[in-house]
């Protein structure tokens, strides 16, 4: 290949390349969702990144709050699938994605390994059976800086027995159990600001979220940040 064969093939190549990122790896500014040409129950899966991921494994800013914890309840059911979506396809509600990390509280340095065991009810104040149904059950696994993100729909206050206490209510909430080698496991629910149902007496004000509503590519859901905080287990001697 001579000199000036070569320099040519070089700028087709370069001409090549630009062309591709442009049509191919690059969004137009009126790109649309795929969700737009699907339908049945993958016209309303939900696939949310949200936008920044810490990268950082920088210490905590400020003081790290130890998180308030609540007991299990009657309705936690072990090995939920591991998924970062918890609701089915289609599954009525609110779309919520849910998102923060996890801390160790004596170094203030994100945890990464953490299993995070999320369950909640559905919109007819029901937790799936956890056997044959895993609905709105998941568990997680905090990233190297501790991030973790799931997407399910949001709780609901609901009534644990309806017709021997119909005016008996809790609060909305997820569960959490947390786990990681070394630390004290962790037991809570996550609340929400304003709910309706806060004269719940195991309503945690300081375990609620201020949800924020999104809308991206037309998809509109809430979100929910909230940070998880585990402590060294001590080891008797
Ligand atoms: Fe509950």
């Amino acid at each position: 290949m001579g000199k000036a064969t070569r320099r040519d093939f070089l700028q087709r190549t370069a001409l090549g390349l630009a062309g591709v990122s442009a049509a191919g790896f690059v969004l137009r500014n009126d790109a649309q969702p795929t969700l737009a040409t699907v339908s049945g129950d993958e016209a309303n899966r939900v696939l949310i990144q949200m936008g920044s991921i810490p990268r950082e494994e920088t210490p905590a800013k400020g003081e790290l709050k130890r998180v308030t914890p609540v007991s299990f309840g009657p309705w936690y059911k072990t090995g939920a699938p591991f998924r970062a979506k918890l609701s089915l396809p289609g599954e009525p509600g609110t779309t919520f994605v849910l998102s923060g990390r996890a801390w160790a509280f004596e170094t203030k340095r994100p945890l990464a390994g953490v299993v995070l065991d999320f369950w909640h009810v559905d919109m007819q104040e029901k937790y799936s059976d956890g056997v044959s149904d895993f609905r709105n059950r998941g568990r997680l696994v905090s990233s190297e800086t501790g991030y973790y993100e799931l997407e399910s729909i949001r709780p609901i206050p609901y009534r644990p027995n309806p017709s021997g206490s119909p005016n008996f209510w809790r609060c909305a909430h997820f569960h959490l159990l947390a786990v990681c080698p070394g630390y004290k496991p962790l037991v809570t629910e996550i609340h929400f600001k304003e709910d309706p149902k806060m004269s719940d007496s195991m309503y945690r004000p300081e375990n609620a979220i201020a949800p924020e509503k999104r809308t991206v590519n037309g998809l509109s859901f809430e979100t929910g940040v909230f940070d998880i905080v585990l402590e060294r287990e001590t080891v008797s001697k």
